[in-house]
């Protein structure tokens, strides 16, 4: 069985926002409650939900709330919630605060269509007054220090605005800033503005929390070395690898990095399939896992044909039959 790592420090006043603390970023479709506890396992200290709609917490749709789910375990969480009215996310926050949440965070990065088209997600960023409205309004509800800001540069490059968010953010009491540097017309091409990263950090009087471009250990290191940034959030990384987190931390510390063979990549995927399992609500999280094991093998010799099988399997046994055949995978690239 795979060794677990020393958990972090998980205090209920605070987040831990440190750069031995690394977080997992939000990521819709895949940071469920299995998926954070698996990264968690591995070393990421706080968590984040995937985005979830204010307007859907309202309504309290079955699949808004099955975003929500959580444990014990899954803790330090941060909530992500979109929305585009100030009314909505009001509401919203009751919700969540009457549910025992503790931690938030405002979407103002997401740029995908049915999102902005909303005017949520990174659309907030063509109006950072009512984005500060939001925020603060959330704050309001939640308490200093409880809210945060997950945001990209600007909307294209003419109008850098994480620089002029970054003080009355400060000022309404918003706990963190995570910055994604990139516009939002730019979605994942061209290259995350670390030199961005490190404009806000010297800006900023609220910790700044890094994301963008981080896909392995090495990459955080040198990004928190280079920006000064707080902490740094996996996002693909932690697709690809969910232990990430556990490889970040021991080069943090000097100490010898996790295995890279295919054995432990076989023991990751079967520790994902034994935590998934045990939370699995409908067949829709086998269709999770259906897409995750092929982006954590890839690389891998016999990853085409191992992802072939694994999209076929109908079931945790099915997966696990996959899994158990990985080292006697032929050797093709
Ligand atoms: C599949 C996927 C889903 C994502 N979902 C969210 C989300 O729900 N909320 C959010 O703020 N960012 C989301 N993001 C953005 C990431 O959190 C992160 O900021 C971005 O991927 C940049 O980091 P990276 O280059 O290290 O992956 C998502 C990214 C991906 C690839």
């Amino acid at each position: 069985m795979i060794k677990p790592l020393k958990s972090g420090c998980l205090s209920s006043a605070t987040l831990p926002i440190a750069p031995d603390r690394p977080w997992l970023a939000p990521l819709a479709g895949y940071s469920d409650l299995p998926f954070r506890l698996l990264c968690r396992f591995w070393g990421a200290s706080v968590a984040c939900t995937e985005m979830v709609s204010a307007k859907g917490l309202f309504y309290s749709t079955a699949n808004t709330l099955q975003l929500l789910k959580t444990s014990e375990a899954d803790s330090p969480l941060v909530v992500q919630i979109y929305g585009s009215d100030v009314p909505t996310v009001k509401k919203a926050m009751d919700r969540l605060l009457d549910l025992g949440f503790g931690y938030f965070d405002l979407n103002c990065g997401c740029a995908v269509k049915k999102v902005i088209k909303t005017g949520s997600g990174a659309a907030l960023l063509k109006n950072p007054g009512l984005l500060l409205d939001m925020a603060s309004a959330m704050v309001e509800k939640a308490g200093t220090g409880r809210v945060g800001v997950k945001m990209r540069s600007g909307w294209n490059s003419h109008t850098p605005v994480y620089l002029e968010l970054a003080e009355p953010l400060a000022r309404i009491g918003a706990g963190w800033i995570a910055l994604h540097p990139r516009t939002a017309v730019q979605l994942f091409t061209g290259r995350a503005s670390w030199q961005d990263l490190k404009k806000l950090k010297e800006f900023s009087k609220i910790p700044v929390i890094a994301s963008g471009d981080l896909f392995t250990a090495e990459d955080a290191l040198k990004c928190i070395e280079q920006t000064g940034v707080d902490s740094v959030m996996f996002a693909r990384g932690a697709l690809m690898d969910p232990a990430i987190a556990g490889r970040y931390m021991n080069l943090l510390q000097g100490m010898n990095d996790l295995p890279r063979n295919k054995e432990f990549l076989q023991q990751l995927c079967l520790q994902a399939v034994e935590i998934y399992r045990r939370h699995s609500h409908s067949s829709r999280t086998v269709l999770r896992l259906r897409s995750l094991l092929p982006r954590m093998l890839r690389g891998m010799p016999g990853a085409r044909e191992l992802r072939k099988k694994i999209i076929a399997c109908k079931n945790w046994d099915e997966m696990t039959d996959v899994l158990m055949t990985m080292t006697d995978a032929e050797e093709t690239p």
